[in-house]
């Protein structure tokens, strides 16, 4: 160790102390993410504001419909509730109860089964994925790698206990795949609060377990990758298209590609003054800066959907709350653009362009 610094010069040494990837790669990654997540997720029961009406939350009904087949299933086996999982006194501790009801669903998207809890808060349970689906790029590989810059010791020595109990391959195999998703979790969110701290909500990952309940039998019991957040009160971006009109061009393509003018309505859920206009305009900006950088530097797509923004109200404030970045050459892109990254961008530019600013 000592041979190793006389080597450098002390002013490289202090070169590189300036240099802002040396900020950015924070070794103690976990520590430095959890802190203040605690006081930030914190609540009191006995002071709990009132509960959010339902209209006021971000809605995506297309989403948030399910077949009838689907809800029968739910009717039936019903999600009762979620547990965290951690490593305590040798064996596997269950805290932070979270109760659910299928009332309680308020969304999904292609990763997660959001609902919201008896507090103003959310908690999102992991659907189950395969490896090969395209969020297991790169930076699978790199949670893969240093499991323990990602992992926070008590879950590193449950997967551990957890693989010890099990007795087939294929089982010690799902655990470790699990643990390595929660890591990949947190450093996708990493990856987006270094960047637009401000912007993304303060979000605390877990390794939950799912109750489901089941008539004349034992709750039917699931490890799953979780996350909570807040609740928030707003609207996704694409809550405020007005109308969509067709934009015609000839017959074949109007009837097989279809293609949608958008109509941003910015004052639909109230009438938003200049200066709230202008800060997410420039917020907006910010969020497309990041995506840029994300992009040339790290080759990485932000999946910046219009349904991973939401604009809150009654403030009105731009705050984004899914993180997942896809590798550039796994992220689907689009026929107009070969680089995916570009459709994102140029919805947010007609969004802020509708504000007439
Ligand atoms: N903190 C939150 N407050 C209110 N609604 C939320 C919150 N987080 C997610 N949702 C709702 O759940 C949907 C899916 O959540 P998201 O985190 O995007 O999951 P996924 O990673 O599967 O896309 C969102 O589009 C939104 O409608
Ligand atoms: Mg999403």
């Amino acid at each position: 160790m000592a041979d190793d610094d006389k080597e450098i010069p002390l002013s490289e040494k202090l070169k590189n102390l300036l240099k802002f990837d040396s900020f950015r790669n924070i070794p103690n990654f976990i520590e430095f993410l959890e802190k203040g997540l605690e006081r930030e997720l914190f609540h009191d029961p006995e002071k709990e504001k009132k509960p959010i009406p339902v209209e006021d939350l971000p809605v995506d009904l297309a989403l948030r419909q399910s077949s009838s087949i689907r809800k029968l299933y739910e009717h039936i086996f019903p999600i009762t509730h979620v547990f965290k999982t951690t490593y305590r006194y040798n064996g596997e501790f269950l805290e932070n109860f979270m109760p659910i009801t299928n009332g309680d669903y308020i969304g999904r998207g292609s990763y997660k089964f959001v609902y919201k809890l008896p507090w103003n808060q959310v908690v999102k349970v992991g659907k189950s994925k395969w490896l090969s689906d395209p969020l297991f790029g790169s930076l699978y590989k790199e949670v893969s790698k240093h499991l323990e810059k990602y992992l926070k010791p008590e879950e590193l020595n449950l997967k551990e206990f957890l693989q010890r109990k099990s007795y087939f391959e294929s089982s010690r195999e799902l655990i470790d795949f699990k643990f390595k998703r929660l890591g990949l979790e947190r450093l996708h969110y990493w990856k987006l609060k270094s960047l637009i701290p401000d912007l993304v909500m303060p979000t605390r990952f877990f390794m939950g377990i799912r109750y489901r309940s089941r008539p004349f039998l034992s709750p039917l019991v699931t490890m799953t990758p979780c996350d909570n957040q807040k609740l928030l009160a707003g609207k996704h971006l694409k809550e405020f298209i007005r109308v969509n009109e067709k934009i015609k061009k000839n017959l074949i393509e109007d009837t097989f590609f279809p293609k949608w003018e958008l109509n941003f309505d910015t004052h639909r859920f109230g009438i938003v003054n200049k200066s709230k206009l202008k800060k997410i305009a420039f917020d907006f900006h910010r969020v497309i800066e990041a995506t840029r950088y994300l992009v040339e530097k790290e080759k990485l797509i932000l999946d910046l959907h219009s349904e991973n923004i939401i604009i809150t109200i009654p403030d009105f404030e731009l705050k984004i709350f899914d993180y997942h970045v896809f590798d550039e050459h796994l992220y689907e892109p689009s026929l107009e653009n070969p680089s995916p990254e570009i459709d994102h961008i140029k919805l947010i530019e007609e969004f802020i362009s509708s504000f007439e600013l």
